[in-house]
Parts: C-alpha cells; sequence; structure tokens
C-alpha cells in the first residue's frame, strides 16, 4: 500500500492526527531525498534488517514502505545512505548480534560520514540499552521504540535537521495506527496483526516488558486489510499476535478469535489462513471447532509447550498443567485429522530438576511434534524468573538441551514420510533454491515439497502426489 502524496502542502501546517502526520512528513522526507539524489547525482539507499519473530517482520514492512514512500531505494547491503535495525530482546543471543553488528557499521560509516543509523525494535524498550548504545556506540543516530514505529517519517526529517542523535521511546500506548504504507515481500501471502503486545507475563519473558498491553485491532479494520490484500493478489494470511486466543479483550464488539476466523473464511478470493501464536490455556473448543469444519485454516497448531512439568509451568506462570496440555492434544488430534503440531521448548528454567526434565521429554514422546523450537533459558533483566534462585548450571543445561535434541529429531524422523504415497493441496511459494526446474510449495500442515514445475504456478494451488521423503519435505508429482 502506498500513498499519493502530490497533493500534500509541505509548507503549510503540521497536521496533529495521524496518520495525516506522518503523511505530512513523508512527503518532506521525499523533497530531500529528491535534492540529494540530485546532488550526489545517484539514489539514496536503504537497508531494513529484521531480528526476532514474525511481529518483527510485519513491523520491518512497515518500515520499509515508509522510507520506499520516501523515495529511497532499497538494497540487502548495509553500505547505505540508511540502514535500520529492528532489534529482538527475547533471549541474550539475539542482544549480542545486535552488538556485534553494530561494530561493523560503525567502518561502514567511517566511509560514508553521511551514513544515518537507526535502531529500533524491543531491545530499545529496555532502559538500560539505550543507555549503553549512547555510551558505547555514539555513532548511532536515531533510537525509538516498539510503540512508534509509525512515526519513521517524522523522527529521521527531525534527525535530518539536527545533529544530534534522536531518541524517541513511550513506555506503552493504547494506540493503533491503521493504514500505513507497507512494503509487500510475497505476492500471494501477507502477514496480517490482529493484535499487539501481551499481559500474560510468562515468568521467563521480556515480551509483555518491550511489546506493552495487549491490544486487539477492530474486526472491521482487519477484514479491510485482508479484503484489500486478496483484491492484490494475496491467496493465504498469517494472522499474528503473542496470544492469539485471547483476541477480542478490550474491544467494544464482543468477539473471540474463533468468531474472527469464521468472518474471515468468508472472505472469498482467500485460500488459507494460518496463524500463530495461540496459548496452551485458553484454547477454546469452539476454535478447535472452527478449525475441523473449516476448508481455509490451515492443519497447523503451533502450541508452546515451554515445559512439561506441572511444577516448573506454574512457576513459568503459564496456567496449565502438563494433564490439561496432553489433553488438549489429544482432542486437537481427534477433532482436526492430518494436523500437525509444533511447539516451543525452554530448557533449564530455574529450579528445574532431572524429574522435571523428564516430564518434558514425556510430553514430545506422547505428542509426537512434527518439529519444536528448543531454546536455552536466557535470563531476561527485570522478569520474575531472573531473580529466582537454583539457577541451573551451563554444564547440566547443555547435557538436557542435547537429549532433548535427539529426543525430538528421533521423532520426527519416525513421522516424517507418513503422507507419501497421498495426493495434496500445495500451496506454490517458489523456485526451488538449489535447482531452477523445482518449485518449492507447501502443504496446509506447514510441511515443505518440492516438484517440478514452473514460476507460473507460483501463489496457486495445486494437487501434488508425494512420490518419497526426505525427512523436513518431500519431493512430489503434480498430478493433473
Ligand atoms: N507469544 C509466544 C511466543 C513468544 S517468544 C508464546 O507465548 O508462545 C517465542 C519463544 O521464545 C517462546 O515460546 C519461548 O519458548 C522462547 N522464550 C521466551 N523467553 C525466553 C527466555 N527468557 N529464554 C529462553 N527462551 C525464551
Ligand atoms: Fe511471552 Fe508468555 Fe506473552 Fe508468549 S504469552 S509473549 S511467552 S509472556
Ligand atoms: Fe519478537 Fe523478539 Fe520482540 S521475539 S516480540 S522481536 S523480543
Amino acid at each position: 500500500m502506498q500513498y499519493d502524496l502530490s497533493n500534500i502542502d509541505i509548507n503549510g501546517l503540521v497536521p496533529d492526527t495521524e496518520p495525516d502526520r506522518q503523511k505530512y512528513f513523508m512527503a518532506k522526507l521525499k523533497e530531500y531525498v529528491s535534492m540529494r539524489e540530485k546532488e550526489l547525482n545517484r539514489k539514496l539507499t536503504m537497508c531494513v534488517v529484521t531480528f526476532g519473530c514474525q511481529m518483527n517482520a510485519r513491523d520491518s514492512e512497515k518500515l520499509a514502505g515508509i522510507l520506499l514512500q520516501a523515495g529511497f531505494v532499497e538494497t540487502d547491503k548495509e553500505d547505505s545512505d540508511f540502514v535500520i535495525y529492528n532489534t529482538c530482546t527475547v533471549r541474550d543471543n539475539a542482544n549480542q548480534r545486535v552488538y556485534g553488528r553494530l561494530g561493523y557499521l560503525k567502518g561502514l560509516k567511517k566511509k560514508n560520514p553521511n551514513m544515518i543509523i537507526a535502531l529500533c525494535g524491543c531491545m530499545m524498550q529496555e532502559p538500560h540499552v539505550v543507555e549503553k548504545i549512547k555510551t558505547t556506540y555514539r555513532f548511532v543516530d536515531i533510537i525509538f521504540g516498539t510503540h512508534n514505529i509509525y512515526k519513521l517519517a517524522e523522527i529521521l526529517y527531525t534527525r535530518l535537521q539536527s545533529d544530534r542523535m534522536i531518541i524517541d521511546i513511550l513506555k506503552d500506548t493504547d494506540n493503533i495506527v491503521e493504514d500505513l504504507p507497507s512494503e509487500r515481500k510475497f505476492s500471494f501471502k501477507q502477514g496480517v496483526n490482529i493484535m499487539f503486545g501481551c499481559n500474560n507475563f510468562c515468568s521467563y519473558c521480556i515480551v509483555p516488558y518491550v511489546r506493552g498491553r495487549e491490544r486487539s485491532r477492530a474486526v472491521q479494520d482487519i477484514i479491510n486489510e485482508i479484503k484489500a490484500l486478496v483484491a492484490d493478489g494475496v491467496v493465504e494470511v498469517m494472522l499474528l499476535g503473542q496470544n492469539v486466543n485471547s483476541y477480542g479483550r478490550g474491544l467494544s464488539e464482543e468477539i473471540t478469535f474463533a468468531q474472527l476466523l469464521t468472518e474471515i473464511e468468508k472472505i472469498e478470493g482467500l485460500e488459507r489462513i494460518r496463524f500463530m501464536t495461540p496459548h496452551p490455556k485458553d484454547l477454546s473448543d469452539e476454535l478447535i471447532d472452527v478449525m475441523s469444519k473449516s476448508k481455509k485454516i490451515c492443519r497447523h497448531i503451533h502450541l508452546p509447550l515451554q515445559s512439561g512439568s506441572s511444577r516448573i509451568l506454574k512457576l513459568m506462570n503459564r496456567h496449565y498443567t502438563k494433564e490439561h496440555y496432553l489433553e488438549l492434544v489429544k482432542k486437537i488430534k481427534e477433532r482436526i485429522p492430518d494436523v500437525s503440531v509444533t511447539t516451543d521448548i525452554i530448557v533449564g528454567f530455574p529450579g528445574e530438576t532431572e524429574e522435571d526434565f523428564l516430564d518434558t521429554i514425556d510430553v514430545c514422546k506422547q505428542v509426537e511434534y512434527d518439529s519444536a523450537y528448543t531454546f536455552i533459558y536466557s535470563k531476561r533483566t527485570g522478569t520474575p524468573a531472573a531473580v529466582m534462585e537454583n539457577q541451573v548450571s551451563p554444564e547440566v543445561v547443555k547435557d538436557r538441551f542435547d537429549r532433548l535434541l535427539a529426543v525430538i529429531s528421533e521423532i520426527s524422523a519416525k513421522n516424517s514420510g507418513r503422507d507419501v504415497g497421498r495426493v495434496m493441496d500445495v500451496m506454490v511459494e517458489e523456485v526451488n533454491d538449489h535447482s531452477p526446474n523445482l518449485m518449492t510449495g507447501r502443504l496446509s500442515n506447514n510441511i515443505l515439497v518440492h516438484f517440478e514445475g514452473c514460476r507460473e504456478m507460483i501463489g496457486k494451488v495445486v494437487k501434488v502426489s508425494l512420490e518419497e521423503s526426505k525427512g523436513f519435505y518431500y519431493l512430489g508429482k503434480i498430478v493433473d
């Protein structure tokens, strides 16, 4: 989505309502970019680097949308005129990667002193991070947070008018700015925010502190966005929220996540609906029911377990037990045939004993996940778990982590290939990276399939006979 900025009076008063105010600054920025282009006799380039989850990836599309609107040309190289890092702080290694890459940026800025460097995203919501950047990384030009990414044009324009580091961080917000320009990475699929923030406060997790209180977007705004996407060629949407089950809380209209899905299902031309992430504590029977009857909602549930021990789950503030989780998965598998269940697991939460860990292994064996993301517990300053006693030693954590990985790979190896011989619907996504005569697509349950085909098939659902399993993917043949 792009605006027509041609009739904005950039010498007039600055509007004080959004998104008009940002349109004004995009127009101002555009004028600046074209002036610089004439001076330099080349285009101005920009590069958006994303760390972290799909929420951040979606935010980056909005950042890129604003910059494209202002006339910048996008590159994937960091020796650009404007570089922005959209950061993540969910685990410490995410932070370390950002600090590491900043050292590299410093070198690039020495060669091009006019380069503007901006940092935004979850890390910037932590005061100690901002302090560190202010003192140790003086060459950074702009710092802003997660609540005002819509203001990029205004913030960048302000920086261009002054020589000082600009820091613009809101602690929290109840504001949702709609109708911003946005870049589209894929012609046929698109992530759509249905809610922002998180109110769950799992005791290990920094997200509620850096993403603020939970707020749902109005149903009509979501539907309108998806309809516009479908009109623009999109056939698959991924609905995004930290806990999609609690969608609707706080809205003036009464609506549940399952009802929202039912409304989205009615959109003609839309073929596939995915969502991320449901929380096991309030995944409703209504949702399972809607999924089981749906023709469009994909047969995939990513259901983060975190730990299989009820004792640890309580300390994690997850509000479910091992038994409740197993019961839930059983119900899902019974009601939704062919469903693929995947998960997230944390190893080494404070106080985790061998017995607790064996409960996690036990759940993995019972559920038989198609895949699992496993994480070593990372202490996040300001969360309740960071000050808990009995932090587990790195050696013990490493040993458990390796054992868990072995169990998970054994299970996925056993599971893989269960659909060999079947003909299934595949959404064609792209030309295969390694061989240009192969196409890569996805089953409804999110598993990849490679098969012979052509570029024209991208964005279409085709019937493919699954001939051979290669572990994480299938080799197939199109059937007419
Ligand atoms: N809202 C989602 C995902 C949030 S972050 C949910 O509730 O599932 C993605 C994953 O990162 C989490 O599921 C968790 O497994 C992991 N994670 C979050 N905080 C962590 C920490 N402090 N240490 C290690 N892993 C963590
Ligand atoms: Fe973090 Fe828990 Fe919220 Fe997920 S639900 S973002 S793990 S606090
Ligand atoms: Fe996502 Fe990382 Fe922020 S996981 S919400 S980008 S802390």
